[in-house]
This record gives structure tokens, C-alpha cells and sequence, in this order.
């Protein structure tokens, strides 16, 4: 035997073994997942209304991108698409594809079932497009409400089906350039591709058709670019007996993006996770499934990725606290009591709502330094009122409680007129007058607040002095008593105090000191009455930085802190942040990927998702696109690999003859017994002998090239 064909009996040989490993078959089904929301007419009055016609234009063109659900232009009852298209009440058509267990037994709840859905599109082979032909397309009968047989009351005139329901199946598609997408249906159906209504069969209606040709759709004057990934969104309702038929054909290879932990594609985890199953016992937590993306790790189960989010109960006053009893698992409010502030020489004056525990402050007496000591007002000390009042050496300085400090002096003048007392830095000492210095006729002529004084021998009576240094007293000597006396100048009344050296009032914020951290307190002179002061209390300015991303707050025994500002995000996929100089700013929510084979993008309605890179093949109708990994994960490839075997619509007459020649060339009896094993084997058997013998073989007289560039002449580009 010629070397090249034992090498290639070789090769096929070690093929057919690789092939039980290799799988690059194309797939045989497609399988689109989605919900089902079983609807019942006594709880949507969309369902089962008059019956009604063809009406496109019922939903808005661009899809919810938030929902990713169709909105009704309209919400009015009377519009005509509306009305035409049997939308009586165009509020619940929000139940539609939307799941709403919560709601009552009653007329027009929107009250429905959600159910998850999988469509299988099985190969037709000959044609190279899926197709789920089902002229009886009832696929929750005896589920949803008709679980409950009192619910089961509709039928085609014949069988019991379950009717009323809407169907939606949110997935995606990377674009191969050649693809098609055929329905035939009743009632309502809207695609979208790319987010934008491509078929529009609403309203009730019997069968009717529509195709897409995703090679020539444009949307907003773009057309489709092969290797990009769309949305594929699907929306299907029964809306009315007494058939329901559904006939979808595509060569679309949609896929869905994400997967919840119960494996539910685009799940929220309801399906196998409930508040029940998180219950954590604790009635003060609220007890919620772990977010849909959660990987549960091998060992683990779902309930270990509960979340158990404390209850918060709503601030009231400064008063009182709400907090959840641990018994009832309800809001309990309670009074806080204020703290005695006796310690501090404070009595409580009451709880103000918005400002907490107001005091009254007990030390300010006009001879109380204002400072408290465990509980005792601090006095003011004989020193303090001396340097007060000026700290004359020959003074003796004191502090009166009505007056405040006062001073008399230090060296008393005794009984003997001619013996008078001096005083010098603090140091008494006398001073003997002659007899005619000690009196020149004054004695008997002096009344009782006068002193002898003699100038040049005659009698000039002095004042005695009766000045006790304190600007706010008056300072009298009663004439025919002696008694002196110091009377306030001026009263001071409120928060006002005299000063002893100006004798005039004076505002003191200390006393109006409350006791309170969050109270800036001050004294204000009355406008008409310079004696009166009173006290005014305003709420702390507790800001004083210019950082916008601090939040303040104040507590009345500890006073002013901050915390950061938390900035909410915005849908999914825009996060806040805070910004010291602008305050709360969106950002986009990046999502990474780990390798270029996985596409990491944030969803509107789900936040960050990940799924594997679909790839375009160069030529989608015999080839399957596939991704290659780069060494880093921005770097990568897409590459063709050829469908294994060849779908139908691929083998062209080169193929056959190829072939052929190929089994001429190697001894008969193999190439037939290759051929026989099976068409799949035989083909491989080509496949290989292309790499190795196709020069051989375009040699080969017998070759022809083909007529039809490679397609088989059988296919049809027209799927109808
Ligand atoms: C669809 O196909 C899957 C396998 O891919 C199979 O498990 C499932 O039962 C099929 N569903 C229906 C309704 O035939
Ligand atoms: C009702 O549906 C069944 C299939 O479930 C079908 O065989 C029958 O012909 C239908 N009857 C009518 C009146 O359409
Ligand atoms: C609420 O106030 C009550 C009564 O003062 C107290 O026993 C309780 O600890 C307070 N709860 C909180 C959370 O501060
Ligand atoms: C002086 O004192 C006497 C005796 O106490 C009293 O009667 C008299 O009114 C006083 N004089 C003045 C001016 O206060
Ligand atoms: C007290 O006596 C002085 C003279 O020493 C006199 O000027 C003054 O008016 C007298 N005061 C009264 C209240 O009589
Ligand atoms: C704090 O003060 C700064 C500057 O006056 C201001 O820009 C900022 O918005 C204030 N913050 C709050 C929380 O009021
Ligand atoms: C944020 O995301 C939107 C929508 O995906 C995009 O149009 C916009 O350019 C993004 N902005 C930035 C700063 O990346
Ligand atoms: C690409 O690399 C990622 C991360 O290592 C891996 O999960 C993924 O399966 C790889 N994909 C392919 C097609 O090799």
C-alpha cells in the first residue's frame, strides 16, 4: 500500500475513536427558556373579552429596558388600539409578564400564577432551522390555578384546556448574518430584537403570521453586525378560547445569559428559595433568599446564603425610641428617660421632641462662678471678687449674694478722731493728728457720715468712705445713723448680670446653658429694656466642613458626629457614589470578566451578568463560531470550526465527489465499509482526507468544482 494511505487509514481509525470525544455536531435542539404566567379572566379582564381582530401598535416600539417587558402606549381605557385590541383594562396588563401572587381572589386583582416555561425547537435538518409546531398549544393544562379543578371551566367545545396565559422568554443572540425568525400564531405576540419591536401580531386574533429577516432589519437606520450580541425578546399570550396555536421557525441560535441559583434562566431565586426557607426564628429580621447571581458552593446549601436584614423601625422624637420586640417582631415605642444631670448642678427642665433633655442650669447665683463641683455650685472666692473689683491691697473684698462682690476697707478707722487710720500697700498703721489738727471746731458740728478734716484751721467735714468698689451698687450713709448701705444700682433681670466695674448688665450665655449638646444657647438683651435678657436656644449648626459626602447629626448628651453619606444607586447598573465637593454622583456599574471567552455586562433588570462568548462562524449555515482564551482576559479569538457532520444544507456535490475520489483512490473495500459504518463516519472519512489529500484530489481529472460555490443546491435560502 501507497504510505500516504496507510497513514490516512491511520488517521481515520484514531478519528472514529476521537469522535466518541468531540462533539461539534450541530445541536438538535433548541431550547428557549422563559415564564408563563397563568392568567384567569375573573382576575384580568383582558382575558376572554370580546373577540377582537389583528391590532399592531398596542405596545411601545422600544422595550422597558428595565423590566424588559413591552409597555402599552397607552394606559387609557379609551384609545383605539386598546379598544381594538381587547386591552379593557389597560392597568392589568401589567400582570401580563409579571408575576403578582400577592394579590386577592377578587374581580380584576391581576391575580396570577408564574410558572417556568421550556420550549424545545427541534433541527429540521433538510432546511437548517429549528421549529416548534404546536396547533394545540396548551402547556400548563392542569397547572397554575387549574391545580384547583374548580378553576378548570374553559374548553375548546370539546377537551378542558388551560387557556389565558402569557408567555415571555427574555434571551440573547450573537448575530451570524444569516438568521430568520418565522411565527404563526394566535393571540397577542411581540418580538424584540435588539430592544426593538421587530414583530408586532397584538390584540386577539386568529392565526396570523410574520417573519423577520434579521439580515436586512434595521433599527434606527442600523443594520444588525455579525458577531455583536442582541437581546432576543419573545412575548406570547392566550388570551381567548377556543384554540391556541403556536409555530415558531428559526435559525436564531438564542441563548439564555443567566441563570439563578435554582437554574432558572433570568430567575430571582423564587423558584426554589422563599422567605420560609430563610426564616432565621428572629421576628425582628427580615429574612431574605440570597440574590439570584449567588454561586451556591459544593457543601453549601441555599440557606446558608440567607440574608437576615435587621427590621428598622421609624425614628419618632428625640424622646423616645422604636425598636422591635423580639416577641411580637412588632415596633415598639418607648420613652427614654432623661438621665439625672443633678451631678452636674442641673434640674430637668423636660424632653423637648426634636432637641432631646432640656436642664435648667442651678449655678447662677450672682456669687456663682458659673463651674459645678459633684453637685455643689462652685462660689465665687473672696480672691475672684478682688480681682474683679481691682485688687486694692487696702480693700477687703467679699461676695454678697445680692449684690455680688463687694469690698470695705482694709483698715478700719477706730473710735479716736485724731488717731487715723492709714493704709499703705496693704499695711495698716495710724496716723496721730495734733489736737488742732484733729479738730478745728468741727466736733458736735459733724453728722454721722462725716469725718473731722481741718484746713488751714478751720473745719472742712469729709465724707467718710463709704465706697465698696462694686460699679453696681449705690453706696449711701444714712446722715443721722451712720448706717451704710449698698444697694444695686441697677437690677439686672433674666439671663443678664451687672458688671461690678462698668455697673452695666451684661448678657451670660452661661446661664442659659440647657444641658444640652445639640443647643447653641444665648442671652439677648430685650430690644426695649437694657436690664432683660433672654435666654434664646437654637439647634447646633453641626456642619462646619465643606465635605458634601458627611452626614451630621447630633446627640444631645454627646453632641455632633458625622457619618458617611451613603448615595443610592440607580437601577442596576448605575452606582452611587459620593463626590466631597458635588456630594452623590452615578457611575456606571462595571462589570469584569475574567477571559475573553466570558462576556461580564451589567443588566438593567438583574446588575452584573456573566455568560460564555458566543462567536460568529465565517459561515453560520455549516459552521459553529467558537472562542478562544488569550493569555490575558481582554485577549482572544473567535474561530470556525466545521459542523461534524456537515448539516445537509452544507454537503454540496464537491463534497460527493471529494469523497469519491478520496474512496477510489483508497482501496475499495474500506471506503465502502467507511461509508456504510454510517453517513456521519463517512463524512468524517472525507473531512480527513481533505486535509491530506485535497491537492490530490482538485488534481484528480474527475474533480468538479461546484456550480452552486459550495451550497447545496437542495437548499432553499427561503425558509417559508
Ligand atoms: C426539552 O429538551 C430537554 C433536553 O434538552 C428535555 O430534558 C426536556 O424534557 C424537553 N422538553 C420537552 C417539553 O420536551
Ligand atoms: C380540542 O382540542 C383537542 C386536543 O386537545 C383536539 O383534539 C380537538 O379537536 C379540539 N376540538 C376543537 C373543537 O377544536
Ligand atoms: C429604648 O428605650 C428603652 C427604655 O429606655 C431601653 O430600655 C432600650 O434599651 C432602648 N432601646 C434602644 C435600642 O436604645
Ligand atoms: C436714717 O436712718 C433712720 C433710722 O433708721 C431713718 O429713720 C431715716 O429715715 C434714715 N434716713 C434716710 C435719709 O434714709
Ligand atoms: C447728709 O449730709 C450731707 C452733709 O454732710 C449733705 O450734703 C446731704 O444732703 C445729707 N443727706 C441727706 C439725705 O440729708
Ligand atoms: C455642609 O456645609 C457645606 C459648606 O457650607 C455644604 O456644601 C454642604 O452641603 C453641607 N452639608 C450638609 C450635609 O448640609
Ligand atoms: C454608561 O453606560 C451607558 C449605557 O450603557 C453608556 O451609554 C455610557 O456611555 C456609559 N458612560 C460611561 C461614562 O462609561
Ligand atoms: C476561558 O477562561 C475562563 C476563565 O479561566 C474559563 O472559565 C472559560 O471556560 C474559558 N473559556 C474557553 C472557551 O476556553
Amino acid at each position: 500500500m501507497d504510505k500516504k494511505i496507510v497513514l490516512l487509514l491511520f488517521t481515520l481509525i484514531l478519528n472514529f475513536i476521537s469522535l466518541v470525544y468531540t462533539d461539534d455536531s450541530q445541536p438538535s435542539i433548541l431550547q428557549l427558556e422563559g415564564f408563563i404566567y397563568d392568567q384567569f379572566p375573573k382576575y384580568n379582564d383582558n382575558f376572554e373579552p370580546a373577540t377582537g381582530s389583528l391590532t399592531p401598535g398596542m405596545v411601545l416600539p422600544n422595550i422597558d429596558t428595565t423590566t424588559r417587558v413591552p409597555n402599552l402606549v397607552s394606559l387609557s381605557t379609551s384609545t383605539t388600539v386598546n379598544k381594538n385590541g381587547r386591552m379593557n383594562t389597560p392597568n392589568l396588563y401589567q400582570y401580563f409578564f409579571q408575576s403578582n401572587t400577592g394579590a386577592s381572589k377578587t374581580s380584576d386583582s391581576g391575580l396570577n400564577v408564574p410558572m417556568t416555561i421550556k420550549l424545545n425547537l427541534t433541527l429540521d435538518e433538510n432546511r437548517g432551522v429549528y421549529v416548534y409546531n404546536n396547533q394545540y398549544f396548551f402547556p400548563i393544562d392542569n397547572q397554575g390555578f387549574d391545580v384547583d379543578s374548580s378553576y378548570k371551566i374553559y374548553s375548546n367545545g370539546s377537551v378542558y384546556h388551560n387557556f389565558h396565559f402569557c408567555l415571555k422568554i427574555n434571551s440573547k443572540f450573537t448575530f451570524q448574518g444569516i438568521e430568520v425568525f418565522n411565527f404563526i400564531g394566535d393571540d397577542d405576540v411581540w418580538v424584540f430584537i435588539n430592544d426593538y419591536l421587530a414583530i408586532d401580531l397584538g390584540g386577539l386574533h386568529s392565526a396570523a403570521s410574520k417573519s423577520v429577516d434579521l439580515t436586512t432589519l434595521t433599527i434606527n437606520g442600523q443594520k444588525l453586525v455579525k458577531g455583536t450580541t442582541y437581546n432576543f425578546d419573545f412575548f406570547y399570550c392566550e388570551r381567548h378560547t377556543t384554540a391556541s396555536t403556536i409555530r415558531i421557525e428559526t435559525n436564531l441560535q438564542t441563548f439564555c445569559p443567566t441563570y439563578d441559583y435554582c437554574n432558572v434562566c433570568r430567575g430571582d431565586g423564587s423558584t426554589c428559595c422563599s422567605a420560609t426557607l430563610c426564616d432565621d426564628g428572629n421576628p425582628c429580621t427580615d429574612d431574605i433568599c440570597p440574590s439570584p447571581e449567588t454561586v451556591i458552593a459544593s457543601g453549601k446549601t441555599i440557606k446558608d446564603y440567607c440574608q437576615h436584614i435587621p427590621k428598622t423601625c421609624a425614628v419618632i422624637d428625640k424622646c423616645s425610641n422604636n425598636t422591635c420586640s423580639m416577641s411580637t417582631g412588632q415596633c415598639v415605642q418607648q420613652t427614654i428617660p432623661c438621665q439625672s444631670k443633678a451631678s452636674q448642678c442641673m434640674t430637668l427642665d423636660k424632653c423637648d421632641a426634636t432637641q432631646g433633655c432640656l436642664y435648667t442650669q442651678a449655678c447662677t447665683g450672682i456669687c456663682n462662678t458659673g463651674v459645678c463641683n459633684s453637685g455643689t455650685c462652685e462660689v465665687k472666692s473672696n480672691s475672684a471678687c478682688a480681682s474683679e473689683l481691682g485688687n486694692d491691697k487696702c480693700k477687703i473684698y467679699s461676695c454678697d449674694p445680692v449684690k455680688g462682690c463687694v469690698s470695705e476697707p482694709l483698715c478700719k478707722q477706730g473710735s479716736n478722731p485724731c488717731i487715723v487710720a492709714t493704709c499703705s500697700n496693704g499695711v495698716c498703721g495710724t496716723n496721730t493728728l495734733s489736737a488742732s489738727e484733729c479738730d478745728c471746731g468741727c466736733e458736735g458740728k459733724l453728722n454721722a457720715c462725716e469725718k473731722n478734716n481741718c484746713v488751714n484751721g478751720q473745719c472742712s467735714p469729709l465724707r467718710i468712705d463709704i465706697d465698696d468698689g462694686n460699679a453696681c451698687t449705690i453706696d449711701v450713709c444714712n446722715n443721722s445713723t451712720g448706717v451704710v448701705t449698698h444697694d444695686p444700682v441697677t437690677t439686672c433681670t433674666g439671663c443678664m448680670v451687672c458688671n461690678s466695674k462698668t455697673g452695666g448688665c451684661v448678657p451670660t450665655d452661661s446661664l442659659c446653658e440647657d444641658g444640652n449638646e445639640c443647643t447653641d444657647n444665648k442671652c439677648v438683651a430685650d430690644s426695649s429694656n437694657a436690664n432683660y435678657g433672654t435666654c434664646q436656644s437654637s439647634v447646633k449648626s453641626c456642619n462646619t466642613t465643606t465635605n458634601k459626602c458627611l452626614v451630621w447629626n447630633c446627640d444631645s448628651e454627646t453632641g455632633c458626629y458625622s457619618t458617611d453619606r451613603v448615595c443610592p444607586d440607580s437601577g442596576k447598573c448605575q452606582v452611587g457614589y459620593c463626590d466631597p465637593d458635588q456630594g452623590c454622583l452615578l457611575k456606571n456599574r462595571t462589570c469584569s470578566s475574567t477571559a475573553y471567552c466570558i462576556v461580564s455586562e451589567c443588566d438593567e433588570s438583574l446588575g452584573c451578568i456573566t455568560y460564555d462568548r458566543r462567536c460568529a462562524a465565517d459561515n453560520a449555515r455549516c459552521q459553529k463560531g467558537v472562542c478562544v482564551n488569550g493569555t490575558t482576559p481582554t485577549d482572544g479569538k473567535c474561530e470556525s470550526v466545521n459542523y461534524d457532520p456537515q448539516p445537509f444544507v452544507c454537503k454540496t456535490a464537491a463534497v460527493v465527489s471529494t469523497a469519491v475520489i478520496a474512496g477510489v483512490t483508497v482501496a475499495g473495500a474500506v471506503a465502502l465499509a467507511a461509508f456504510v459504518y454510517g453517513g456521519k463516519k463517512g463524512y468524517d472519512y472525507w473531512k480527513e482526507s481533505q486535509n491530506i489529500t485535497m491537492s490530490g484530489a482538485n488534481n484528480n481529472p474527475l474533480y468538479q468544482s461546484n456550480p452552486n460555490g459550495g451550497e447545496n443546491p437542495l437548499f432553499n435560502e427561503d425558509l417559508n
